[in-house]
């Protein structure tokens, strides 16, 4: 099919996928327009980039379910606060409850402004959620990933190792099989704690965690990177420290000081993009990168893809009022998917076929690749 021809199903596949996105779009994708759309997460293939970074829309299975059903690529679990046998956590101060959430328009974008921080039900609630997530990935409905904020220590302060084990043997044993896939969350309330005001301490969590953390099992690791209060060059600092995780998550949300608040928007995105784009000397592949911050369109999925990111963790998109996506029906999961992916505009399709057309992307087997976006030294043997 011509790029001209391809234009015009395009159009028709968004208006009729208004009311209802098949599950296995990928797979029509491909069919129709020789889009291969496949991408990866922490090292596992999945059909397509799309994700959930954790938050509030994965704290129960009704949320997973929905999501499984959207053909969501994978879901990250809201991050729970590591304890030790006898339920101590050194980072209690993260597990508090808070609900409301506003959505707001920030510099162009959206930002939900929202006091809470981590899992604050119980540790054994958290271990049904990942069985269940477990099974859903089992099932290849939709993979999910657990996630965990443990223990960090001031820089005269040893690790305290009993919150690793605990949390860790408990995930990998409801698990079941290994390795444990598995994200370790550096929040933005973290970045805006004192704990965080000094470079070396940070340095130092991003290189000993992954040890710390694989010392209590065979487990797969994304580290998920706060912006930190300090300069560019200091968050490529700590990308190159964090160099033994398998995967690194960029970046989370910024943080406001002043209104004792995480925020994101354009300014987080203008800040993630900046800093992948500065040069660095990394060696091929590992840590691979899944992206975060302000995506809501298929152009945006390739800004991150063409600065490495294999895949990427949408939040706030999946929260919008509902007459802010184009399609009329199913759940926001649903709508958002068709809209970054089928947008005639500014969708992932549509991105694509303009890289095409522009010479910057080209077919490889009659195909076009969303993994050959990436830069040589990222994209996945
Ligand atoms: C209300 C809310 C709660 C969040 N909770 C977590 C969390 O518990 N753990 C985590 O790693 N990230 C958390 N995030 C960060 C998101 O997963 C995501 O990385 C970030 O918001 C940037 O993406 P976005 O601009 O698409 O929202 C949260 C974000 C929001 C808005």
């Amino acid at each position: 099919m011509t790029n001209s021809g391809s234009r015009a199903s395009l159009a028709r596949d968004f208006e009729r996928f208004q009311r209802e996105l098949p599950r296995d779009f990928p797979a029509h994708v491909r069919d129709a327009y020789r889009i291969n759309l496949s991408a990866r997460y922490l090292g596992e293939p999945i059909p397509h980039p799309v994700g959930k970074g954790s938050g509030q829309l994965s704290l129960n299975v009704g949320q997973l379910e929905t999501d499984a059903e959207a053909g969501l690529a994978f879901a990250v679990l809201k991050t729970v606060i590591a304890q030790d046998a006898t339920g101590a956590q050194s980072m209690a101060a993260w597990a508090i409850h808070e609900t409301k959430m506003k959505i707001e328009r920030r510099g162009g974008g959206w930002t939900v402004t929202w006091k809470g921080r981590g899992w604050d039900r119980s540790f054994a609630d958290y271990l049904a959620l990942v069985r269940a997530g477990r099974d859903l990935t089992r099932a290849g409905q939709l993979l999910t990933v657990p996630s965990v904020k443990y223990h960090l220590p001031r820089l005269d302060e040893p690790f305290r190792d009993d919150e690793y084990a605990f949390t860790t043997r408990a995930l990998a044993q409801a698990w079941g099989k290994s390795p444990l896939l598995l994200e370790k969350d550096f929040s933005p309330t973290l970045a805006g704690d004192q704990l965080a005001d000094e470079k070396e301490q940070i340095l130092r969590w991003l290189r000993d965690v992954p040890q710390r953390i694989r010392a209590h099992g065979e487990v797969r690791l994304a580290m998920k990177l706060m912006n930190a209060r300090f300069d560019d060059d200091f968050q490529r600092e700590m990308m190159e420290a964090a160099g033994r995780a398998d995967a690194l998550v960029v970046f989370n949300r910024l943080f406001d000081s002043v209104q004792g608040a995480a925020y994101g928007g354009t300014e987080l995105s203008d800040r993630n993009l900046r800093v992948l784009d500065r040069p660095s000397a990394r060696p091929p592949v590992r840590p691979s990168l899944s992206g975060t911050g302000n995506i809501h369109s298929g152009r945006m999925i390739v800004e991150y893809a063409r600065r490495g990111s294999s895949s990427v963790q949408l939040h706030t998109f999946f929260q919008l009022p509902l007459e802010e996506y184009p399609a009329t029906d199913g759940s926001r999961t649903q709508r958002a998917l068709h809209a970054l992916i089928f947008d005639p505009r500014d969708g992932l399709i549509a991105t694509l076929l303009h890289l095409e057309e522009t010479g910057v992307l080209a077919r490889r087997d009659g195909e076009l690749h969303f993994l050959d976006l990436l830069p040589d030294a990222y994209r996945p043997r």
